[in-house]
């Protein structure tokens, strides 16, 4: 389980990283189908791999900054998230979003969840089954950043495999966490809820407790010198300094709070 191993080494080099000095140009050759915040495929000169770039939508929201701090934290909590970096789009065209991610194409092949279901493929294809059993540890990581996405829409989660042997399941999309929409101002951060889940994957997670638990506990683990670490090299301009001091005490809360939700609904 995790990144395959033509990947593991750049996706550790970017959880140490918030920028690299790479220049990011739109791949045409790759078809995508952004969501609310636009976004394409990018490659870089003499790096290997492609990765997403997003937002383009100028809306004020620091949707990078909330992508490259979940995409932290998953790392460390063992929840495969694409690896994510700061971007500055300088060639922006006007009226769209210069502070900008990318976000890691980690696997060679990618097949949205959407596709695994029409082709039935969690009835069939044993290492698809064996991947979703492994992949639970979302459910926490998801409760724990508030992650607000609908997940039920299919959208937001992807199969990746690089051989038979190297597949897993992979979360993106996490813009709608943290203190998206103002949900953790005024110390409202401990409102902790369930995250809306495909059935399939709440029963895998019912059926893979421990697999659950292991991640409930590397959220409780956390230290608090990482997740200062983590919120505070992000630069102002992508996240301003009160709204990191929102998402400083929201992290540090609610560690406390997902065994409990969780245990009331994986009962
Ligand atoms: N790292 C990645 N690897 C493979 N595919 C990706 C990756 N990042 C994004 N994609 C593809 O691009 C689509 C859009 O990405 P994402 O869901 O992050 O943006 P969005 O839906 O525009 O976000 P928002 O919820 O902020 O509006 C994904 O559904 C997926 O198909
Ligand atoms: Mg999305």
């Amino acid at each position: 389980m995790g990144f395959p191993k033509s990947t593991s080494d750049v996706a550790l080099q970017w959880t140490m990283e918030v920028f690299n000095g790479l220049r990011w140009f739109p791949n045409r050759n790759v078809p995508c189908e952004p969501g609310e915040a636009g976004g394409f495929f990018v490659s870089a000169q003499n790096f290997p791999f492609s990765a997403y770039l997003k937002p383009t939508k100028l809306d004020g929201r620091p949707r990078a900054a909330y992508e490259k701090i979940v995409s932290d934290l998953a790392y460390k909590i063992g929840v495969l998230v694409p690896p994510v970096l700061l971007y500055k789009r300088r060639d922006a065209p006007r009226g769209e979003e210069i502070n900008t991610c990318v976000s890691l194409v980690s696997f060679p092949v990618i097949v949205p969840w959407r596709v695994l279901e029409e082709i039935k493929a969690f009835d069939h294809l044993d290492e698809v089954k064996e991947a979703l059993g492994r992949y639970v540890g979302i459910v926490a990581l998801d409760t724990y950043v508030g992650n607000d996405e609908d997940r039920t829409n299919l959208k937001n989660i992807v199969y990746g495999s690089e051989s038979e042997k190297e597949t897993d399941l992979i979360s993106l999309d996490f813009s709608n966490a943290l203190n998206y929409e103002g949900k953790w101002n005024d110390n409202r951060s401990g409102a902790a809820c369930f995250p809306k889940m495909p059935e399939r994957i709440v029963d895998a997670a019912k059926l893979n407790r421990r697999i659950v638990d292991a991640t409930v506990t590397n959220i409780e683990n956390l230290e608090e010198c990482f997740i200062n670490h983590i919120v505070n090299r992000i630069p102002d301009e992508f996240l301003d300094s009160a709204e990191k001091q929102v998402i400083l005490n929201g992290l540090m809360v609610r560690r406390a709070l997902v065994r409990r939700i969780l245990a009331d609904h994986l009962a």
